[in-house]
C-alpha cells in the first residue's frame, strides 16, 4: 500500500526575498503555492527569482510549476489551508494584511507571520481570529536553513501550533516551538547578543574587525552547528562555566541601543556590502565571493534538506 503524502494549499503574501524562499520550500515538497505582492514589479520577478533560487540553492526545475503569482490578495488566499505573511517589517502593514484576511481567507486557514522581531500578539490585534494566528520565523536562505521558530501569540490555540509544527516537519524543516512571544524570539536574541559584543570589541580598539570575524570562524563558530551553548556548558562542566561567568560577565557589553560605530557609519551612508563600505571595505567581487562562500558552505553542510 502506498501512503499519499498530505499536500496543502499555501498562500504567501509578499513576494520578496523571504516570500519567494518560503514558496520554494513548500513547492519543493509538492504543495501548490499562490504568491501575492502589492507591487506588480515584485510579481513579475517571481519566476526569475525562483529559477535563480533553484540553480543556486537547489531543488527541481519543476518547483516553478507549483508556484502561481497572482495579482490580488483575494485570489491568493481563497481556498488556502495556510497563509504565510512575508511583507515588509512594519506593524501597521502587517496588521492591514491580517485585517483583510478576516474577510478573504477561509475560516479554517492557519495564519502565519514571518516577522523577524515584532510581537505576534501585537500583529494579532487586527484579526478576529487570533487563535489561528502564529509566528513562523524562517531564516534566509529559506531553502537551506533548516530552522523555523514557531511562536504563539497570547491567544494562539495550542492546536494551531501543533498543526504548523507538523506542516513544517513535512516540508523538511526543523521547527522549534517557543512557549511565549518575546522580542527577537530565540535565534535573534542570541545572534544579536554576539554582534553587540563583536562591535564593542572593535569600538574599544581591542582588535581589528577582520580579526574579530576570524576568531569566531576559526574557533567556536566551527562547533556551533553541532554543539549548542547549553550542551557545550554541560560538556565542559557547570563549575567551570560558573567560574568564567562570575569573572567575565561584568566586563561584557550591556548596551541597550545600537553601538556608536554602527550608528556613525549609518549616518555617513556606509551601510556595508551594498555601499562598498561598512565596518569593513568591500569590492563588488569580494561581496559576491562572501555570498557564494555562504551558499557553498550551507549546501555542503546539507543541513537544510533538499
Ligand atoms: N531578509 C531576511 O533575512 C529575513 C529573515 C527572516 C524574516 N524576515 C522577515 O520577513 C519579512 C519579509 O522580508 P523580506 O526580506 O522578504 O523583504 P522584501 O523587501 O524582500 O519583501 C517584502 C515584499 O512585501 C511586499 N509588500 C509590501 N506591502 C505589502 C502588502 N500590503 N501586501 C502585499 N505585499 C506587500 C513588497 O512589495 C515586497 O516585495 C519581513 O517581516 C522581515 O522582517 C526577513
Amino acid at each position: 500500500m502506498t501512503v499519499e503524502m498530505e499536500t496543502v494549499r499555501v498562500a504567501v503574501v509578499g513576494a520578496g526575498l523571504m516570500g519567494c524562499g518560503i514558496a520554494h520550500v513548500f513547492a519543493a515538497a509538492g504543495n501548490n503555492v499562490r504568491l501575492y505582492d502589492s507591487d506588480p514589479g515584485a510579481l513579475r520577478m517571481v519566476r526569475s527569482r525562483i529559477d535563480a533560487g533553484v540553480v543556486e540553492l537547489g531543488g527541481s526545475e519543476q518547483i516553478i510549476d507549483l508556484i502561481e503569482p497572482v495579482s490580488s490578495l483575494d485570489a491568493a488566499v481563497g481556498g488556502a489551508d495556510v497563509v504565510v505573511e512575508a511583507v515588509i517589517e512594519d506593524l501597521a502593514v502587517k496588521r492591514q494584511v491580517f485585517a483583510a484576511l478576516d474577510e478573504l481567507a477561509p475560516p479554517s486557514a492557519l495564519l502565519a507571520t514571518n516577522t523577524s522581531v515584532i510581537s505576534i500578539s501585537a500583529i494579532a490585534e487586527s484579526t478576529s481570529r487570533p487563535e489561528r494566528l502564529l509566528g513562523t520565523h524562517w531564516w534566509n536562505p529559506a531553502p537551506l536553513i533548516p530552522l523555523v521558530e514557531v511562536v504563539p501569540g497570547a491567544h494562539t490555540a495550542p492546536e494551531a501550533v501543533e498543526r504548523m509544527v507538523s506542516l513544517l516537519s513535512a516540508v523538511g524543516k526543523r521547527p522549534v516551538r517557543l512557549k511565549r512571544d518575546v522580542p527577537g524570539f530565540i535565534g535573534n536574541r542570541m545572534q544579536h547578543a554576539l554582534w553587540r559584543e563583536a562591535f564593542a570589541i572593535v569600538e574599544a580598539g581591542i582588535a581589528e574587525p577582520e580579526d574579530v570575524d576570524e576568531v569566531v570562524k576559526a574557533s567556536f563558530g566551527a562547533r556551533l552547528a553541532v554543539l549548542g551553548p547549553i550542551e557545550n556548558a554541560d560538556l565542559v562542566g557547570l563549575d567551570m562555566t560558573k567560574a568564567i561567568h562570575d569573572y567575565l560577565l561584568p566586563h561584557l557589553d550591556a548596551g541597550v541601543s545600537a553601538s556608536r560605530i554602527v550608528s556613525d557609519r549609518v549616518a555617513q551612508g556606509e551601510l556595508g556590502m551594498k555601499t562598498g563600505r561598512g565596518l569593513r571595505s568591500w569590492t563588488a567581487e569580494e561581496a559576491d565571493a562572501v555570498r557564494a562562500r555562504l551558499v557553498r558552505h550551507l549546501r555542503r553542510a546539507s543541513i537544510g534538506g533538499q
